[in-house]
């Protein structure tokens, strides 16, 4: 790379210093242009006393804060955007004030504070993440699935799905009982009886940061009118999927996990009716402006009707670099052949979020045309999964994968 030659660069963990000016002389201390959200600017101009060499700086409205920095100065930005936001890069590097403040104007869409995907993805919690899932149970999966097939149904507006989510409630509550760090809470919801359920573990450096897990807690059998009477066991739609979160936080819990950042699990309710808990939930996380790092969906986990694929990330309404992070933990932890489909439609409560601008992920539990045929009717049983959960156990692997290594 020749000085003078047009220069791009995203500054990431891995790249600074190695790739970025290999041929500059040793001796220049070169002057640039990075282009940078307005938050992280006022951090990194804070972290040099408001003293960084040149001082320069332009704002625009869409958040993006231009500024003139030092080659020498580039270590400690870097620092401050890994230790503060923890973001690896954030900031990108321009040779010239026209071609940074190209991208400032111009590109606003993709380089806005908001669309721009800051999340550190790297995998570095080996021995810990490992050493959780060798404590995962099947059985226990299979237990929580039986538990929860057992009432009538879990529709949105019976009893029975009233009674499954204060069900699922006291089995967090269980789980996380001596934890001053945790609470289980209902979500109410104005437009129907049944609420939705939110366990929350306060992250202990970073509690503004949330990441999410979850799944919906409602099913049905039936297509028209009132299923308030029909039978519902929903199994595998989606008793699997909270069965599998229920054995995610078992582990966390037993591993007596302490997460930096905050995490949530969540059982929605009213999905089957037009994903209406998630919907009301995600809304209110935008409306408060919460922080929402990443979110993965777990709808459907232990029937496996793809031969030769374990897990099927679903492409569409969900964020793709976060799913290229699934792959990747996917590989280095459960171990198992992946692939990638789509719903083709708002097939789930990850919608919800995707709709709001967080970062979603859908882990499915086969191809869309290999699917559980037996779901929204009476025969939504566990023995169509040889009344086993061996198939959802790799989803818990993923969980807690995506927990630890979000949090990390
Ligand atoms: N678990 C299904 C979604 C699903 C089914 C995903 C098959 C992939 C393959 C979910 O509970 C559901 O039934 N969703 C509704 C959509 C909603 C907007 C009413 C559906 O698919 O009809
Ligand atoms: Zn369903």
């Amino acid at each position: 790379m020749k000085l003078g030659q047009t220069l791009l660069l995203i500054f990431g963990c891995f790249t600074l210093g190695t790739v970025a000016f290999a041929s500059a002389p040793t001796n220049l201390d070169r002057e640039f242009w990075v282009t940078i959200g307005q938050d992280a600017a006022l951090q990194v101009e804070k972290s040099f006393g408001f003293k960084y060499a040149s001082n320069e700086k332009i704002e625009f409205t869409n958040g993006i804060t231009v500024m003139k920095v030092r080659e020498s100065e580039m270590d400690q930005i870097s620092h401050v955007m890994h230790d503060k936001f923890h973001r690896c890069g954030g900031f990108i590097g321009h040779d010239s004030l026209d071609e940074a403040l190209e991208w400032a104007n111009n590109d606003s869409e993709r380089f806005s504070a908001k669309t721009m995907n800051f999340t550190d993805y790297s995998i570095n919690q080996g021995d810990n993440v490992r050493a959780m899932m060798t404590e995962l149970s099947a059985t226990n999966i299979t237990n929580t699935i039986q538990r929860l097939a057992t009432f009538k149904n879990r529709y949105y507006k019976s009893q029975t799905g009233q009674d499954s989510q204060k069900l699922v409630k006291e089995t967090w509550e269980t789980l996380v009982q001596g934890r001053t760090d945790a609470k289980v809470e209902f979500f109410r919801h104005t437009g129907w009886p049944q609420p939705s359920v939110i366990l929350t573990l306060a992250g202990s450096e970073r509690p503004q940061d949330i990441i999410v897990l979850g799944g919906h807690g409602d099913s049905i059998s039936g297509y028209f009118g009132d299923r308030s009477a029909n039978h519902a066991p929903g199994a595998d739609d989606n008793a699997s999927g909270i069965a599998t979160l229920t054995e995610v936080v078992r582990v966390l819990m037993t591993s007596s996990y302490r997460p930096k950042h905050t995490i949530k699990f969540m059982a929605y309710a009213a999905e089957e009716v037009g994903l209406w808990g998630s919907k009301e939930v995600a809304q209110q996380a935008k409306r408060e402006n919460q922080n929402i790092i990443g979110v993965m969906q777990l709808d459907m986990t232990n029937y496996k009707g793809s031969s030769d694929l374990d897990i099927v990330l679903m492409s569409d309404f969900t964020n793709a670099e976060q799913n290229a992070f699934m792959g990747r933990l996917i590989d280095e932890y459960v171990k198992v052949p992946w692939g990638q489909d789509r719903c083709g439609y708002a097939c789930s409560d990850h919608a919800s979020w995707h709709g709001q601008g967080f970062p979603a992920s859908m882990p499915f539990e086969a191809r869309m045309n290999e699917m559980n045929r037996r779901i929204h009717t009476p025969q939504d049983t566990i023995d169509l999964s040889g009344n086993n959960a061996q198939h959802a156990l790799k989803f818990a692997k993923l969980g807690v994968a995506f927990a630890v290594e979000l949090d990390n």
